[in-house]
Parts: C-alpha cells; structure tokens; sequence
C-alpha cells in the first residue's frame, strides 16, 4: 500500500505522493521548505481538503526547520510569512485555513525559541493522527447507511491520497467492501482533472473493490438504469447550513440522485465544516487554468481559441443533501441545527 503524505524528520522534508503522476507512475516528492509545499497544493501534487491541511501544517514545521532565525521575535516573523504564502496556495477547501489556524496559535503561544520548533511539529503530528481517528470514525457512521448489497455511486477522489490513511466517502466504500457488503461502485470520472478516473479508480483497484467508471455526464443515465443504493461524496467546505463546496459535478449528481430517489450523503470531518460561513453564497470558489479544460495529457482537445471557464468546484444546496456524516454522526436536515449542535456538543479546535 502506499502513503500519500510522509513527514521525515531526519531529512526535514514532506514526502508527497505525487498525485499528478498517478496512475502511469508512482513516485514520491520530498519538498524541503514552504514554497515547494505551497506550490505542490497550487499544482495538485496534493489534493483533497484534509490533505491539504495536513500539508500545510507540515509547511510550518518546514518552514521552522529551515529559518536561520535567532530570536524568537525574527522567527515568528518568519512564520507569519510562511502561514499566508500557504493561505493564499488554494481558496476552498477549509481545512487549509483551520490547520494554519491551528498552527498560529501554537506560534501566538511561543515565549521560547527552542521549544516552539518541536510545539510545531507536535500539532502538525496531532492533526496528522486525528485525520486517521476521523477518517476511521466517519466510516463507522456510516455503515449504518450503507444496505447488504449496495450500488454506490462516488465523485471525485476522496480516499487515502486525498487525506492521510482510509479517506472520507471513499473509505466509507472500501471500509462497507471489506466488512463483507456486496459493493459497486459507479466512479464519476471528474473532469477537467481526472481524479475520479485516474485516482479514485487506482486506489478501488487495490483495495480490490469491483466498480466501473463512468463520465460524469453519465450519472443521472446509470442511476435510472442500473439503479442506486446511495450517492456518498466528499467536500471541501460546508457551510452553516448544510450548503456544500466540493468538485465541480457534485451538485449535478446530487440533482441526478434527487430525481432518482437516491439518498445522497456527505461524508464531512469537522474540520471541513465551517459555521463561520453562513450558506455555500459566501464559500470562495476556486477558477483554475483553462488549460486544464482546452488540454488532455498535453493535447489539445477543444477548438483553438474557444472561450473557458473553469470553475474548480460547486455547491450542492443543503435540500439535495440526505445527511452529513462526520466523526461524531451522521447529520440530518435540517442542517442549520444539527450542524450547530454536533459542534456545541464535541467542541473542537
Ligand atoms: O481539487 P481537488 O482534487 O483538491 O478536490 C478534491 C475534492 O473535491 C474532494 O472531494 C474533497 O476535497 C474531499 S477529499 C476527502
């Protein structure tokens, strides 16, 4: 198997699967400092939200590593321009905000030089083990939704690459697989950028879970045809109300899960939901390069000069949504409240 996020602490460097590589090869990158970090988010080497967060909490640590710095003054300087180069490498996903927030206020707390390096790599490593004991959890949640004999259908990749061991929706197929359940899995392929096709299918094939993987604009058709037990989907935010930011083609199959009678759920670590944002009106949505969209493996596929727009993701408005399983249990609409009361009762940082 294989680890899709490794701090080394003797190299002081983070070990990032390369997902832009995947599936032809698999090859590591070891990324020394902040701006290589930041740059691996921004260019995918690392994706998926709880990923990222856990990639740019190692950003600080790297960044502490390597600051010549002799004060603790001058350091937390340093650190404050490490944190927003790492804010600014992608804006939806809010895990990226929550875990550089975490991280300032181990560097607010510091009155020592010496002990704030080791502070940081400690909170980089507790955000690393709660994503594995989140994950776990979500999975747990959510085997009571999930039949005997279940036809799934999935968006995006949302498994171990796109966090730090099982994955969220992705870990909840693989986990309802190997507790016996007779799975399928209809894999979106997730256009422009694949990660349905090249890895979320990568990794069901080595957790031996049958599947097909089917175009996006097929999923409505596939649902109606073949049938459905339910939709299960990661996202990169969750507004206080249940609206949901994930890939671009989320709210379309929600849609298409609507008109089928097809339960559809959100698998949501808290750390993704942020009650600060009050409806997926205010999530920031991330406009990628249209090459992504004009260009295929380097070819390019649309007409010379045709017109892009490449929005990275969408919101699913709340009412499409059956319920929002997080480590603490699987949420159910209204959102606004339970939403609210999950956070009011399992306070978390
Ligand atoms: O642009 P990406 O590949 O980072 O987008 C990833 C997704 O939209 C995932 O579904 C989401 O981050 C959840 S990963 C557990």
């Amino acid at each position: 198997m294989f680890k899709s996020i490794e701090w080394r602490d003797e190299e002081g460097v983070l070990r990032l699967l390369d997902q832009t590589r995947l599936p032809e090869d698999v090859v590591t990158v070891d990324l020394a400092d902040e701006h290589a970090i930041c740059a691996a988010i921004r260019e995918m080497k690392v994706r998926g939200a709880p990923a990222i967060g856990v990639a740019a909490a190692y950003g600080m640590v790297a960044a502490a590593r390597r600051s010549g710095a002799e004060t603790l003054l001058d350091l937390k300087a340093e650190l404050a321009e490490a944190e927003a180069l790492l804010r600014g490498s992608r804006p939806t996903a809010v895990n990226l905000f929550w875990a550089l927030d975490r991280m300032a206020r181990v560097v607010a707390a510091a009155s020592d030089i010496d002990a704030l390096k080791p502070a940081l790599l400690t909170e980089a490593r507790a955000i690393e083990a709660e994503d594995i004991a989140v994950n776990r959890a979500i999975s747990r949640h959510a085997m009571k939704v999930v039949p005997q004999k279940a036809t799934i259908f999935h968006h995006c990749n949302t498994g171990s690459l796109a966090t730090v061991d099982l994955g969220t929706a992705l870990g909840v197929i693989r986990t309802a697989h190997e507790s016996g359940r007779e799975v399928f899995a209809y894999v979106d392929e997730t256009r422009p950028r694949l990660q349905g096709a090249k890895l979320s299918a990568w990794e069901l094939l080595q957790y031996g879970v049958p599947h097909a993987v089917i175009v996006d604009g097929a999923a409505a058709h596939v649902m109606r045809t073949k049938g459905a037990d339910l939709a299960v989907v990661g996202c990169d935010r969750v507004a206080a109300n249940g609206d949901t930011a994930n890939k671009i083609g989320t709210y379309s199959l929600a849609l298409a899960a609507k008109d089928n009678d097809v339960p559809f759920y959100v698998c949501a670590p808290t750390s993704t939901i942020d009650l600060a944002t009050s409806s997926g009106d205010d999530i920031a949505i991330e406009d990628r390069d249209e090459r992504e969209i004009t260009h295929m493996g380097g070819v390019e596929v649309a007409a010379a000069g045709a017109g892009v727009y490449n929005p990275a993701f969408d919101i699913t408005p709340a009412r499409l949504i059956t319920g929002i399983i997080t480590e603490y249990g699987i949420a159910e609409p209204p959102f606004q409240q339970s939403l609210a009361r999950i956070f009011a009762d399992n306070a978390r940082g």
